[in-house]
């Protein structure tokens, strides 16, 4: 186990990096710029080493990581909000529209674009916690919200992100990481033939092509939708299928049936490396998505990223659930700490 740093100055302030090792001689690193997960390196075997997340090489990138969020930390409020508002205590609060005429992961000045502080750690340590200070107001939310996200690389190959929130007001606390995965390695092209598993019966569909969920919870049973038993991620991407079009393929929050940290929620396999995931939350819902709005993105090693060339499992609260009564509420009360927690294991 072991932590090794780097830093270097910018424009926009010290950008930091943390090395997190385990005993196989897997690592990830994590940047100071929105918390956000670099590299997701899985010793393969000897001299085989992949690299499973999809990211940038030049920490610029990060300042502008707007549109795909790669491997970011996502809030406060992750995922869409309808009509960029909802309501509070009786109080009505209005959001800045960042997709179409709905609010996306929060808004302009997202937390995946700020400087983290990090708290201080011992180079033997296998975690790294870095806090944000969210001020009352800060992109319309309501509450000074202290956050901390802790990533921790274990030697049972478990990457473990806890999020930490506590505010002096009532206010949304639904933290996400946004990082895409191709379980054959950042540049090895497209996901559709890695095998997933999701235990999920139900997932929440949409109303048209602007991704707000409607407030009904769906069975997946005889539909795409269904990865209760393992399928590859593409065998029915290009049904006619009216959910699969508006997305233009899987986005979609799934209700996941049993949030644990004992059976996972997700079970996916590179279809090339054989390298397996898993992924554990106590959250009620995961957005799958398939990287369907990628299009010819720079990333790192001089790769170009496409279309379908990662997925993300996207831990959440459901979409829009402060405006659904029906959704569980993403609240947290006024002083009291809330904690949520996902883990991805890996295995070979
Ligand atoms: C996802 C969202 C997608 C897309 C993506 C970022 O969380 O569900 O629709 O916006 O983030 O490109």
């Amino acid at each position: 186990m072991s932590i090794t740093f780097s830093s270097f100055s910018s424009n926009h302030g010290e950008i930091k990096c943390f090395t997190i090792q385990n005993k196989f001689g897997d690592s990830i690193t994590i940047t100071n710029v929105g918390a956000t997960i670099t590299h997701f390196k899985i010793q393969k075997s000897k001299n085989e080493l992949i690299d499973i997340v999809l990211g940038f090489d030049r920490a610029d990138n990060y300042f502008q990581n707007t549109d795909t969020y790669f491997g970011a930390t996502v809030g406060r409020s992750a995922n869409r909000l309808n009509n960029a508002s909802f309501s509070l205590n009786n109080q009505f609060f209005q959001l800045n529209r960042n997709d179409g005429e709905n609010n996306l992961h929060s808004g302009p000045n997202g937390y995946q674009i700020r400087l983290w502080k990090n708290l201080p750690y011992d180079t033997d340590q296998n975690t790294i916690t870095l806090n944000l200070y969210s001020p009352d107001g800060d992109q319309g939310y309501p509450g000074n919200l202290n956050i901390s996200v802790t990533f921790e690389l274990t030697d049972n190959r478990e990457l473990i992100i806890t999020y930490k929130g506590k505010s002096d007001k009532d206010t949304v606390f639904n933290l996400t990481n946004h990082s895409y995965f191709n379980l054959n390695g950042h540049d090895s092209g497209t996901i559709e033939n890695h095998e997933l598993q999701l235990f999920a019966e139900n997932f929440t569909p949409i109303i048209d092509s602007h991704s707000i969920p409607s407030g009904e919870i769906r069975p997946v049973k005889n539909t795409p939708f269904d990865f209760n038993f393992p399928k590859t991620i593409g065998q029915d991407i290009k049904i006619t299928n009216s959910q699969l079009l508006y997305a233009n393929g899987y986005d979609h929050n799934f209700v996941i049936s049993n949030p644990s940290f004992e059976t996972p929620f997700a079970i996916v396999k590179g279809d090339k490396s054989g390298i397996q995931l898993e992924a554990f939350t106590n959250l009620p819902g995961v957005q799958f998505y398939t990287g369907n709005f990628i299009i010819n993105q720079h990333g790192k090693e001089n790769s170009i990223y496409d279309q379908r060339t990662g997925f993300c499992l996207e831990t959440q609260y459901f979409p829009n659930a402060l405006n659904l009564e029906n959704f569980e509420s993403p609240l947290i009360k006024a002083n009291e700490e809330c904690i949520t927690k996902t883990i991805f294991r890996i295995s070979i």
